[in-house]
């Protein structure tokens, strides 16, 4: 009996336990039971649609520990995770622990690992933006520093590991784990009502949709990153890019609760519709049913309605590093309201461009999504949804040594 701690923390963490918890029940079906694993929420994330939603969606069981940290500055929080998560680690006394992503959390609980002598594997290692203002990217290299087994999702992790130092043995190429939560749930996500119940469908309340599909046109938006949300003058750039888009076709705006506040305490309130309710209302659609053309914010939505209003956008603006990937597995057009990126391949390869906080950039990129101009693109070979076998497979492998 072996036992594994898995660490989850925060919204993009989840949708990488997931996979992996699934896989390490397999390798004990085919193999004889001989993994544990063990489930620890730091509690970065706590309100129900960025935390509690994601574990129902994706079928995570409920955590074995939960350690309740919430937010706070950065030293607060990591410091709350470290000083929880040690007494963990000495009372469960683990053989190794994963931990995924670039979280405080990721960061804290593999620094506290690492200094009881305890390995750590880091799922989506060797990613780099180059821009160390980042928070994520500190987590990212302090993460990969101490990890005894690092697993990239793409070449240029295992380039980015070698040049620092870190030693080839210790890296594997397994593939994006994101991905292989993204295939197991699509087909689940678009067959969910998200579009009846926001009435992006015709027959909701009435009006005009694309005549093949049903479906009434719209960007879908994502922004809360620091970089962007807390700078006021950063902020009202993206946003005037954002309305003249809004002007030629209606933008839907889950607010992260980062931006939520961000945006009162700017006073910015005034470029945007807010629903109370998850659902468009009469009063949204202009005369003849046609959803009026403005920035309609919502809460967050859960994983598998976020996926489904992904599917069917005609363009996503973001600044998340997940939905740089997902987009380019789902070949949807996506506009990056960043200047960097860790995840170079879905520009090489896929559907994404860096339009920064440039209100010109923002409006030609999407205009060109609109026109139906896109680039070639073509999902990485290795995004094949099978991370998380390769990944218990090797782990597993290497405690039998
Ligand atoms: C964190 C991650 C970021 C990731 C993002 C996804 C770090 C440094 N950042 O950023 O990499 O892309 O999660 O969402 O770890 N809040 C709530 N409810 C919650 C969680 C947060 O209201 O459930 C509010 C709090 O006011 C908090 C703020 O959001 O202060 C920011 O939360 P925090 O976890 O510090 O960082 P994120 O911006 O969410």
């Amino acid at each position: 009996m072996v036992k594994w701690i898995l660490v989850a923390a925060a919204r993009p963490n989840f949708m990488k336990i997931a996979p992996l918890l699934r896989a390490i029940k397999t390798y004990n079906r085919l193999n004889g039971h001989r993994l544990i694993p063990y489930l620890v929420h730091t509690g970065q994330h706590y309100d129900y649609n960025m935390s509690e939603a994601f574990f129902g969606d994706l079928g995570i069981p409920k955590p074995d520990t939960h350690l309740g940290v919430g937010s706070g500055t950065h030293a607060e929080q990591s410091a709350k995770v470290m000083i929880a998560f040690e007494k963990v680690l000495v009372r469960e006394k683990p053989a190794l622990v994963i931990v995924v992503g670039d979280v405080n959390s990721t960061m804290a609980c593999a620094l506290t690992a690492v200094k009881l002598h305890i390995p750590v594997a880091h799922v989506e290692a060797g990613l780099r933006s180059f821009d160390r203002t980042m928070p994520e990217e500190i987590n990212r290299i302090v993460t990969d520093c101490v990890s005894e087994y690092l697993f990239t999702p793409s070449p240029d992790g295992d380039k980015n590991l070698l040049r620092e130092g870190i030693s080839e043995d210790k890296t594997y190429l397994v593939g994006d784990i994101m991905v292989d939560s993204l295939l197991d749930s699509l087909e689940k996500a678009k067959n969910r009502p998200t579009l009846e119940k926001l009435g992006l469908v015709a027959g909701c309340n009435g009006g005009s949709a694309d005549r093949k599909t049903g479906v009434r046109s719209y960007a879908l938006l994502t922004l809360h990153r620091p970089a962007n949300v807390d700078n006021g003058d950063r902020l009202s750039r993206i946003l005037n890019g954002i309305t003249r888009i809004a002007e030629r076709i209606p933008v839907l705006f889950p607010v992260h609760p980062r931006t939520q506040k961000q945006v009162r305490l700017f006073g910015l309130e005034n470029a945007f519709v807010f629903h109370q309710t998850p659902a468009l209302e009469l009063s949204d659609y202009e005369e003849g049913g046609v959803l009026k053309k403005k920035i309609h914010c919502f809460e967050p939505f859960g994983y598998l309605d976020f996926l489904n209003l992904m599917a069917h956008a005609k363009v996503i603006l973001t600044d998340s590093g997940g939905i740089q990937q997902e987009t380019t597995v789902m070949n949807i057009p996506c506009v990056t309201l960043r200047d960097t990126t860790e995840r170079p391949l879905t520009i090489s390869q896929g559907t994404n461009v860096l339009v920064n906080d440039d209100e010109q950039k923002i409006v030609s990129e999407v205009s060109k999504a609109l026109n139906g101009v896109r680039r070639k693109s073509m999902c990485p070979a290795i995004w094949d949804g099978h991370t998380a076998e390769r990944i218990v497979t090797i782990l597993a492998g290497k405690q039998e040594e």
